[in-house]
């Protein structure tokens, strides 16, 4: 028995990597265990500059399970917290500290209650991938804690059950979720495909154009598409084609790094019987009732004001990068290198400018070499961008100032890791309450 005497409180801390959907999970074909109706691919964001940092502890001295998500206390009762909670308890093992005079057997940990203190870098629910990060680190640390003795493999499928697109940010690097055929879920897993490291300059930069949480939920938005959309079943029946062209397009692009590299911002473009209908159509809700309101949708305001989404195809067109959105109203560009995100991030600085109240500093944030190669220093020398060439004749040269919030340059980023400096955790170690 763990003794109950002494009130100790053991604590670990871990850091989780959002990530940024390339073939999109959109449609459950199990709502309960969350399961897809497709394979998806990510790539995972550097946690430098988006990450989740979640502090559990255990003490006898707890008299209940209790959370906080960026220091606010929330309730841990929904089904999706209570399910990776009850799955990693019941993977929990022995654990001993003796100079800490700490023993916990297997059954004690039923026992046992924690506190779980959750900390996002970035805007919660607003389309970034934060219950991603949020449930990946929430599994990822109470396995750590517990000792669960599971391969990364085995705590993604726990971490779906948390939040689907979670189970992708257990991996660094190019990630792909296959959606499985199992009932129970057991196949429905992640696994990389290749490391940060592979393609290291590549860049990633989002426009964060409104930092509220997003008014339609991914599972309601899922739920209703899988209901109503017709687009949603020709992919879902189409999971063999999107496997063997979609992902072997893209793993040769990640692989090999080809040159072609705007067919990432193409890729969810693919046929069916019908035509040519596109993904984003089907994340965009064209055809799902009710319709998800696109027009909350700021970038896409940006679009029918003839900006974002044209100056993006220019741009993608002459340079080579390429764009992808989720269901949150962010832009997410991908560049294949540092030189091609320079040029982007002049012209993105160009298009949209920050309000005269915002400082650069705080309107380019993440990785800010960006800023550097682009030339740019200060708001002078955003003021003094011209125009992108391959836009004359094809739009007029609008600024569309304070449009966005800001942008975080970032690139791909490594799994989940523990945080062993004892200073950074959330959690007192003294009472086990948020510090
Ligand atoms: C558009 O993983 O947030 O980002 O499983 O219901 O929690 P639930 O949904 P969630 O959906 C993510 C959808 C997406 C595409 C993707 O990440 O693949």
């Amino acid at each position: 028995m763990a003794d109950q005497s002494k009130r100790w409180i053991l604590m670990t801390t871990a850091q989780t990597p959002t990530n940024i959907a390339v073939i999109k999970y959109w449609g459950k074909r199990d709502e309960n265990l969350i399961l897809p109706i497709n394979d998806s691919i990510s790539v995972t964001l550097d946690p430098e500059h988006l990450c989740t940092t979640t502090t559990v502890a255990v003490s006898p001295s707890f008299d209940r399970d209790r959370m906080w998500l960026n220091k606010k206390e929330i309730s841990l009762s929904s089904d999706r917290y209570q399910r990776c909670l009850r799955e990693i308890r019941s993977r929990a093992n022995d654990f001993e500290d003796e100079k800490k005079g700490i023993k916990i057997t297997k059954k004690d940990w039923e026992n046992l209650h924690v506190h779980i203190d959750s900390y996002n870098n970035f805007p919660t629910a607003a389309g970034l991938a934060s219950s991603a990060a949020g449930f990946a680190c929430f599994v990822f640390s109470l396995a750590r804690l517990m000792n669960v003795k599971e391969d990364l493999g085995k705590l993604s499928a726990i971490a779906r059950q948390g939040s689907g697109s979670a189970c992708r940010s257990l991996y660094g690097g190019f990630v792909k979720w296959n959606m499985g055929k199992n009932d129970d879920g057991s196949d429905s897993v992640a696994v990389q495909l290749a490391d940060e490291k592979h393609w290291d300059d590549l860049v990633i930069i989002i426009a964060v154009v409104s930092s509220r949480q997003k008014e339609t939920s991914s599972t309601t938005g899922m739920r209703e598409t899988v209901e109503t959309s017709k687009l949603i079943q020709h992919r879902a029946k189409d999971n063999r084609r999107l496997v063997s062209e979609l992902h072997l397009i893209f793993l040769i692009l990640i692989l090999a790094r080809v040159q072609s590299f705007r067919i990432i911002g193409c890729v969810e473009k693919w046929n069916s019987a019908e035509g040519s209908p596109q993904v984003c159509a089907i994340l965009f809700s064209f055809d799902t009732s009710p319709q998800i309101d696109a027009g909350e949708l700021t970038s896409i305001n940006l679009s029918t004001k003839n900006g974002w989404r044209v100056f993006a195809n220019a741009f993608v067109k002459t340079s080579a990068a390429a764009y992808t959105f989720d269901a949150g109203p962010n832009a997410v560009l991908i560049a294949r290198n540092r030189k091609v995100a320079a040029l982007l991030l002049q012209r993105l600085l160009f298009h949209f400018p920050p309000h005269p109240d915002t400082d650069l500093d705080s309107y380019v944030i993440g990785d800010k070499s960006i800023l550097k190669d682009a030339g740019v220093k200060d708001i002078n020398d955003v003021e003094a961008l011209p125009p992108p060439p391959e836009i004359k004749g094809n739009i007029p040269a609008q600024k569309y100032t304070g449009d966005v919030s800001y942008f975080i340059c970032t690139r791909p980023g490594r799994g989940p890791v523990l945080l062993g400096d004892e200073s950074l955790a959330l959690l007192s170690p003294e009472t086990g309450l948020p510090k």
